[in-house]
């Protein structure tokens, strides 16, 4: 139960690795508060966590809202009395790929507002508590897109590419506070029961989201304290280059 008495915002809870993300700190004792923006998936994140024992705040807010943002967080303040950890999951952007040169100008604002402002919008709420009591961890979601980069993935790659920079900035502002700050690179990540293989990674097959919120755990924990501005790959070796010659 390393998260015992500790209150961690899981962005993005209601799907795929933020769902898993909450579940797995649920279930190492934290308090969750659980956010997205599509209300059912949530609620049955919540009610897993209910079920299993564990305390729970659900907030339906859309992280690109500002308002809502700041809106959720006192909600937050207000139930738990506290934030200690914030897990900037929910992100996105085209389910199709596109080439960028066949992209309608003007129609990728979106992509950063969801990648990057929402990321920003639940930071700059939540850091003014966290400054307060001299302690946080924050989580930021980035991906092997904007090591490597993606073809027919450009705006998705820059926005990623904007959260690499940001993180590290921002663990330079944060350490004298005592706020760790880091972020980390999934790749592949299937949503299946049994991941599918793949020729993609070394590993010869897809991860799961599991295999995420097993690195944030440990990342978020007191275990990773001397842990800062560092992004780490989880991606079964995929970066490292295709196979064959
Ligand atoms: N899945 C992968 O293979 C992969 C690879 C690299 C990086 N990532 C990153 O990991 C993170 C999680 O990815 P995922 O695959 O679990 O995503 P997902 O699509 O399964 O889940 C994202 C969740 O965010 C929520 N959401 C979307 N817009 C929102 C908004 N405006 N406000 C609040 N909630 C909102 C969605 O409702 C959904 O529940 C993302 O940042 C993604 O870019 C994923």
């Amino acid at each position: 139960m390393r998260f015992e008495c500790r209150t961690a915002i899981v962005t993005g809870a209601g799907h795929g690795i933020g769902k898993a993300i909450a579940l797995r700190l649920a279930r190492e004792g934290a308090q969750i508060a659980a956010v997205d923006i599509d209300k059912a998936n949530m609620e049955e994140t919540a009610e897993t966590i209910r079920k299993a024992g564990g305390a729970v705040l659900e907030l339906a807010v859309d992280i690109t809202k500002i308002d809502e943002v700041k809106a959720g967080v006192a909600k937050i303040l207000a139930d738990f009395g506290k934030i200690d950890i914030l897990i900037n999951c929910a992100g996105g952007g085209f389910q199709q790929g596109i080439d960028f040169k066949d992209i309608p100008a003007g129609s990728w604002q979106w992509v950063f507002d969801l990648n990057i402002n929402g990321t920003l919008n639940f930071t700059h709420s939540v850091i003014p508590h966290m400054i307060e009591r001299k302690y946080g961890k924050i989580m930021n979601f980035s991906s092997i897109a904007s090591k490597t980069g993606l073809p027919k993935r450009s705006i998705y790659s820059a926005s990623k590419g904007a959260i690499d920079g940001f993180t590290k900035t921002l663990a330079m502002e944060l350490g004298p506070y005592n706020i760790n700050v880091n972020s980390v690179s999934p790749g592949m990540i299937s949503y299946d029961a049994e991941p599918p293989a793949t020729n993609g990674t070394w590993l010869g097959r897809c991860g799961t989201p599991e295999e995420i919120a097993s690195l944030v755990s440990f990342l978020v924990s007191e275990e990773a304290s001397f842990i800062t501005g560092a992004d780490y790959l989880v991606d079964g070796g995929r970066v490292l280059g295709p196979k064959g010659f």
